[in-house]
């Protein structure tokens, strides 16, 4: 553990009260000047810190920006979290999960932004990706086949939908294969990319995006976190749970996805409605009837053939 981590655990087991430099610099073996230094740097990450000449510091609030340390607190997986990357800015961070999957980094990495300046939606779609929104990208490992994708993807929806219903009781349901919907309404969606062989994975990025307390427009109906619940929302508890869900459902999935893909179907917010869903270049029109083992969606025709779409978009119609 870093000093400046010391420092803020410190501050926190303090609940408010003040704590002298004397008391920090004999708990951490640092100089006073250093502890000076670490509180500016805490200071700049976000964290409301009050000094008092001659007396010491108390912590007033602790940043909601999603850190490593921040995230990491109280945070139980084995696997998924055990690094996380925060930046302020980044190009996209499925892009910088993808570089780190790459270069090796351990399953689990967690990528984090506070904002994105080429966000990327699916189906080549721009994602908006201003500050206030969860921006956040993991990478997984999996033993498991390119066919495995849609799964892996509808499964994700899943975890997060979990994560938001557990935090703050939100009915999210999801549209296939995985936007996130409140009240009709869009408030988060998840990018899946991988790369390996047909039979093998070498990593699956998921990448997740939350409007939380942004407000973001788009031409279909979105709505965000803060909006629907009226209040500002913690980007850092909002990051734990999810990756907590996130744990949770890809260790059931290695176990078979049987009771995962059912807990899904109770959520679907397609199912029963009248689709034109997309398959590269195939349309088809009809009912969404069900959803298969694999994640396809099954959608019955106007003439009452069964037909599945594994990849792809589906648009409501009347
Ligand atoms: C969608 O089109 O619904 C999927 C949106 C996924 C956005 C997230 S934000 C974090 C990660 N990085 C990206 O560039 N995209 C995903």
């Amino acid at each position: 553990m870093s000093a400046k981590d010391r420092i803020i655990d410190l501050l926190i087991s303090k609940k408010g009260e003040i704590i002298s430099g004397e008391e920090i610099s004999s708990a951490i073996g640092i100089s006073r000047t250093a502890i000076w230094k670490h509180i500016k740097s805490l200071r700049e990450e976000g964290y409301k810190i009050e000094s008092q000449q001659g007396r010491g510091h108390r912590l007033v609030r602790l940043t909601d920006k999603p850190l490593e340390r921040e995230v990491q607190r109280g945070l139980t997986t084995k696997r998924l979290g055990r690094e996380i990357h925060y930046f302020d800015v980044a190009t996209s961070t499925n892009d910088l999960a993808k570089e780190m999957a790459r270069k090796g980094c351990r399953e689990g990495t967690v990528i984090i932004t506070g904002e994105q300046t080429k966000g990327r939606g699916r189906i080549q779609r721009t994602w908006q990706s201003p500050e206030g929104g969860l921006y956040l990208s993991i990478v997984l490992r999996p033993s498991l086949a390119l066919s495995d994708m849609t799964l892996i993807t509808l499964l994700s929806g899943l975890a997060v939908a979990k994560a938001l219903k557990k935090l703050y009781q939100l009915d999210v349901k999801l549209k296939w294969p995985n936007d996130l919907m409140v009240s009709d309404r869009k408030i988060g969606g998840i990018l899946s990319e991988a790369e390996g062989e047909a039979d093998k994975l070498r990593y699956v990025i998921v990448g997740i995006g939350v409007n939380v307390n942004t407000s973001v427009k788009t031409d279909i109906q979105t709505s965000s976190m803060a909006e629907v619940l009226g209040v500002r929302v913690s980007l850092v508890e909002i990051a734990r749970e999810i990756i907590q869900e996130l744990e949770k459902v890809y260790d059931g999935l290695v176990e078979g996805s049987g009771g995962l893909l059912k807990e899904y179907i109770d959520i679907s917010h397609t199912i029963s409605r009248k689709v034109k869903a997309t398959c590269q270049n195939e349309v088809i029109t009809g009912e969404a009837v069900g959803i298969d083992s694999d994640g396809g969606l099954i959608v019955r025709t106007a003439e009452g053939a069964k037909r599945k779409i594994l990849s792809g978009d589906c648009a409501y119609i009347r």
